[in-house]
């Protein structure tokens, strides 16, 4: 088939046009300054801002992944926003993938996508969704918690903020989360493409039409196999550098009050919606990896991916 990824020069992009490249399909990754260097070499790359509907083509293609990242660990800076980037850029990736008859589109949301919901993120995220689902297309939404792996900014991001020996944590670290490792999130996209089940996976075809509708409709969310707190996942990427973390708790309400203060300044790049952030757990109410015939012992924990080193 093919596949056009937008994001796919990304963390989590790289890794699916690899999947997609391996599994026969003929892939293309669209960003705005896209770099081929860290893509198998048949992959294709190809310029293209989601937020300009005109720099957009995806004559040709079956299956449109929609990838494109604005951070939520960060503050966004500049003219761009949450809003600019997930939604406006999803309905001008639904509209232009609409126009070209793409006849499958898969995009990538975040769990606790709401378009009523606590952070600029979120509520970009969840409006995009209803954009998606109001589309003409055979659309499936994928909401993964958070993904770390080898480029990935989780776990670096984590001990940044939790400096080693002492750290001070908004709510004293409790938030959970279900991390998920990057190359199974690729996997389970891939299947999402080509409408097959990684854990059972049926021969597609790689060259004709998308056959297979088993996951046109669906919303599914996404966990990796365990739920770790933020001072959990801090005690183990500190650990694999020989270092030991002990969190102490900064009230959430003080931490609110401290991010709002700093909030105007543009070189702090953690605000307000950073620490509201925290104030939610980021795990699945149902983790769906059974419709991709898989279960949480499939996957890689984050300890065994710290430890390999
Ligand atoms: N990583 C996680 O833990 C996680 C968790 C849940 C959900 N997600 C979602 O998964 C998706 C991928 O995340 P990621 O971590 O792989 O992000 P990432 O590493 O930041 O990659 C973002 C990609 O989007 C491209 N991009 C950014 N703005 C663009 C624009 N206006 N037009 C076209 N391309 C643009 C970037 O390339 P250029 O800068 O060259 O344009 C890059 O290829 C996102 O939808 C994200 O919200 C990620």
């Amino acid at each position: 088939m093919r596949v056009l990824v937008t994001g796919g020069t990304g963390f989590i992009g790289r890794h699916l046009c690899a999947e997609l490249d391996e599994r026969g399909h003929d892939v293309t990754a669209l960003a705005r300054s896209p770099d081929a260097s860290d893509l198998p070499a048949g992959v294709s790359v190809v310029q293209g801002d989601v937020t300009d509907r005109a720099s957009l083509d995806f004559e040709g293609q079956d299956v449109v992944v929609n990838l494109v990242a604005l951070s939520p660990l960060f503050q966004p800076t500049g003219d761009t926003t949450h809003e600019s980037v997930h939604l406006d850029g999803t309905r001008n990736v639904v509209s232009e993938a609409t126009d070209a008859g793409v006849e499958r589109l898969v995009q990538m949301s975040a769990l606790g996508a709401d378009p009523n919901g606590p952070t600029e993120y979120i509520r970009a995220k969840g409006k995009a969704e209803a954009v998606v689902r109001e589309s003409d297309l055979d659309w499936t939404i994928v909401r993964p918690s958070v993904v770390f792996g080898d480029g990935g900014e989780f776990v670096e991001f984590t001990k940044k903020l939790t400096p080693p020996y002492l750290a001070p944590l908004p709510g004293g670290g409790r938030t959970r989360f279900q991390p998920i490792h990057v190359e199974d999130v690729a996997s389970i996209l891939a299947d999402v493409v080509e409408g097959t089940s990684t854990g059972n996976r049926d021969a597609s075809s790689s060259d004709g039409a998308v056959e297979d509708e088993r996951h046109v409709g669906e919303t599914y969310e996404i966990g990796g196999p365990e739920v770790l707190t933020m001072a959990e996942v801090a005690k183990l990427a500190h650990r694999t550098d020989g270092r030991s973390v002990t969190v102490v708790p900064i009230p959430m309400a003080l931490a609110k009050l401290g991010s709002a203060a700093i909030d105007p300044v543009p070189f702090i790049p953690f605000g307000s919606d950073q620490v509201r952030s925290l104030e939610f757990d980021n795990t699945t109410r149902e983790n769906d990896l059974g419709a991709f015939d898989l279960s949480e012992d499939d996957l890689l924990t984050l300890e065994a991916y710290l430890n390999r080193g």
